[in-house]
């Protein structure tokens, strides 16, 4: 261990001689220390020390102090030095990405819905053709089933016709779903992405975005379904638009209908100054969605749920996100929302 020596010669030379020395011998005891109980009799040893010049001193004290820190694993002072980060360099920029339109069309819409107490379902995108069509009361031989119209998966030839599996065409099998799972009163909308055998053209894409809604409770009337559609589309379009309904066909709703929105781009005259108003086609009137009275026939299916036809009624409705999307941004081509191009998806940053 390191003692200070007894000087005698007092020359520069000599003194700085003697300081190196002790410097060293600082340095090396530091080097060496492990641990809390050694670092405190260091510490005590060489910063009590009466005999250290002042300027030795506190040098001693910069040693001592990183030797503290290296044992708590922070980091020297040389260290720090040489990461030391400029400040005054330019960013690296990370683009921000936004929501697709259709996806933010599709919030905006379960955002209506929530805000009035709906809550959110989904289901698989495979589906089986029970829950597809069955159980929706299409009947066995219903175009839609045919290959013409719908995906089907390969290798299902062997399986009962309601066990085959298919790429869902509809988010309704979300409705059959959820009502096996909970029992009414329910109000839910179903959100996702559905399919069927179309060639891709402006208006038609393979996959496309539904949004679905369904409400079930002890007396619910027509009525209930015009009021609560009629809301969300003034919420969505403008406080400004009218619906309209028309009869209609659905096999899962008795009654149905479509309903109209009065057209929220030429506010309802067909024209837009000279020129005729494209997307009402000149009428005033949009078709935005199919809609009617749950079928008691659907009910039967889940009878032992709770949704006894004799006691339950309910209403639904199904509407292509993509194409209100389309009309909202003025898109002409449906392919756009699909092929990823970033010029065309910036422009709703
Ligand atoms: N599933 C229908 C379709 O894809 C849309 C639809 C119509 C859904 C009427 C409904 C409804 O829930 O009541 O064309």
């Amino acid at each position: 261990m390191y003692t200070v020596p007894k000087l005698t010669n007092f020359s520069s030379a000599a003194l700085d001689a003697a300081a190196r020395d002790l410097l060293s011998a600082l340095e090396a005891e530091a080097a060496a220390i492990r641990g809390d109980s050694e670092y405190k009799v260091f510490r005590d040893r060489w910063l009590a020390r009466k005999d250290g010049v002042n300027e030795l001193k506190t040098k001693i004290t910069v040693v001592v102090e990183a030797t503290l820190e290296r044992l708590q694993g922070g980091a020297s002072a040389d260290r720090l030095l040489a990461e030391r980060v400029d400040i005054t360099l330019p960013g690296i920029r990370r683009p921000l990405g936004t929501e697709h339109p259709v996806i933010r069309t599709m919030n905006e819409i379960v955002g209506v819905f929530r805000n009035l107490g709906y809550s959110v379902s989904e289901g698989p995108e495979i589906e089986t053709d029970y829950s597809n069509f069955e159980s929706l009361n299409f009947p066995p031989h219903h175009p839609a089933r045919d290959m013409q119209d719908t995906l089907f998966l390969a290798g299902q030839d062997e399986k009962a016709l309601r066990d085959r599996l298919l790429l869902r065409t509809h988010t309704s099998p979300v409705q059959i779903r959820t009502m096996e799972k909970l029992k009414p009163p329910l109000r839910i909308v179903i959100p996702g992405k559905v399919y069927r055998n179309d060639p891709p053209d402006a208006s038609h894409s393979p996959v496309f975005h539904q949004i679905e809604g369904l409400a079930v409770d002890n007396n619910i009337r027509f009525g209930d379904l015009k009021g609560t559609l009629d809301h969300a589309m003034k919420a969505l379009f403008g406080s400004k638009v009218k619906t309209q309904f028309r009869p209609s066909f659905f096999p899962f709703t008795e009654p149905s209908a479509e309903m109209m929105v009065s057209c929220f781009i030429c506010g309802g005259s067909g024209k837009r100054g000279r020129e005729p108003c494209r997307p009402c086609k000149t009428t005033g009137w949009i078709e935005i969605l199919g809609c009617g009275m749950v079928d008691p026939n659907v009910f039967e299916f889940v009878k032992d749920n709770g949704y006894d036809p004799a006691k339950v009624s309910g209403f639904a409705f199904g509407m292509g996100a993509d194409r209100i999307a389309i009309l909202k941004y003025g898109v002409d081509d449906i392919q756009l929302f699909f092929q990823g191009d970033v010029r065309f998806l910036q422009q709703f940053g």
